[in-house]
C-alpha cells in the first residue's frame, strides 16, 4: 500500500533525514514539502527544500507557509542546534528551482481537494500551516486520512522550557488548533524520540548505504551531535522527525497510549501537550477534549534497521 502525504517541515537536520527516508521508500508518495519557520526563518525552510528536493533528484512541489506564530512577535531560531543554514554549517550548493507559488495552507487544501480521505499530514516543524489550512477550509479533517506529528512532551519534560518541546512552543495557539480538531490525530513527540539515541556508526551505516543522501546527513549532522553531546558521555543525536514516517509504513513497531490532549498557551504552560490517558479522570474539561494517539515507546534496533535500509533503496 502506497501511503500519499504531505510533509510540513522546517529544515533543519533531523527534517533532512526524515525528507530522504520519505522519498527513497517505496511505499511513500510524497506529494508535496510545505514549509513553515521554526529551526530557520521560512524563506530558508524554503529554499532548504527546494535544495533537499533537488539533491534527492525530486520533481516535487515546494512552497512557503508561514513565518509568523498564529499570535506574538517573530519567534527565535534554532540556528545553535542546526547551524547558520539549518544543515550543519554544511553550507550545500543552493537550487535554482523555483517555489510552487501557493501558500503552504493552501497546498494542503488543495491537495485534500483532490485527494480526498487518501493522504496524510505529516508535520514535522511548527503547527501554523496546518492551523490556516483548517481557518481555509473548516471541512479539512474530512478530507485527509490523519494527522501525524513530531512534537509535544506528554509524560516527560520539554527541550524548551520544563514543559514544552520545541515545535509546539513555537506555535501553542496553532498547535491548540491543530489538536482540537476532530481528525485522527498521532502525536511522536519527546516521549519516544528522546529515548531513541542514535550514534555514529549509525551515519556511517546511512552513507555506506546512500554515499549521496546518507553522506549529506553524516555530514550535517556533525554539528547537531556537537549540540545533543553537551553533557553526555557518549556522542549521539536524534532524528525525531523521522519518526511519524516510520509509524506510517511500521505501526507495530511502537507503543501508543490514548488520551484527552490540551495544549497550553499561557506564559507559563506555553506549548504544554497535556495529555489525560482515557479513563483517568471524570472532569468534563478533560473528557469534553479531542483525543489523540501519543507514541510513549518504540522498538529502537527495528526502528534504526529500517532507516539504514531504506537509505540503501
Ligand atoms: C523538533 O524541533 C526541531 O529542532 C526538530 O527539527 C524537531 O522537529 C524537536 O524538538
Ligand atoms: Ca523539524
Amino acid at each position: 500500500m502506497t501511503h500519499k502525504i504531505i510533509l510540513d517541515t522546517d529544515p533543519g537536520i533531523d527534517d533532512a533525514m526524515a525528507i530522504f527516508f520519505a522519498f527513497q521508500h517505496p511505499d511513500i508518495e510524497v506529494l508535496g514539502l510545505t514549509t513553515v519557520y521554526g529551526n530557520v526563518p521560512v524563506s530558508m525552510a524554503a529554499k532548504n527544500a527546494l535544495t533537499l528536493c533537488e539533491m534527492a533528484d525530486q520533481d516535487i512541489p515546494v512552497t512557503q507557509g508561514v513565518g509568523m506564530p498564529w499570535v506574538g512577535p517573530e519567534s527565535s531560531y534554532a540556528h545553535f542546534v542546526h547551524g547558520d543554514d539549518g544543515f550543519g554549517n554544511t553550507f550545500p550548493e543552493p537550487s535554482e528551482r523555483e517555489l510552487d507559488p501557493r501558500s503552504s495552507a493552501q497546498f494542503i487544501v488543495d491537495m485534500a481537494r483532490k485527494y480526498p480521505g487518501e493522504i496524510t499530514l505529516v508535520a514535522i516543524g511548527p503547527l501554523g500551516n496546518l492551523a490556516l489550512a483548517l481557518r481555509l477550509e473548516p471541512e479539512l479533517p474530512k478530507l485527509v486520512k490523519g494527522v501525524s506529528i513530531m512534537g509535544g512532551a506528554a509524560f516527560v519534560p520539554g527541550n524548551v522550557t520544563p514543559v514544552a518541546e520545541a515545535n509546539i512552543w513555537n506555535d501553542a495557539h496553532a498547535a491548540a488548533i491543530v489538536f482540537d480538531a476532530k481528525w485522527p490525530l498521532t502525536m511522536f513527540g519527546l516521549d519516544v524520540t528522546l529515548k531513541t539515541p542514535f550514534t555514529l556508526p549509525f551515519l556511517d551505516k546511512l552513507e555506506d548505504n546512500n554515499e549521496k543522501l546518507g553522506g549529506f546527513v553524516k555530514r550535517a549532522s556533525q554539528f547537531y551531535a556537537d549540540f545533543y553531546s553537551q553533557n553526555r558521555p557518549d556522542r549521539v543525536c536524534f532524528f525525531h522527525d523521522a519518526f511519524p514516517l516510520a509509524h506510517l509504513l511500521h505501526p507495530e513497531l511502537f507503543i501508543i497510549k490514548r488520551g484527552h490532549a490540551r495544549v497550553g498557551t499561557s506564559e507559563l504552560d506555553r506549548g504544554q501537550t497535556v495529555i489525560a490517558p482515557e479513563g483517568s479522570t471524570a472532569s468534563p474539561l478533560w473528557t469534553e477534549a479531542h483525543k489523540v494517539d501519543v507514541a510513549v515507546d518504540v522498538d529502537h534496533e527495528k526502528l534504526e534497521q529500517l532507516f539504514i535500509d531504506t537509505y540503501a533503496y
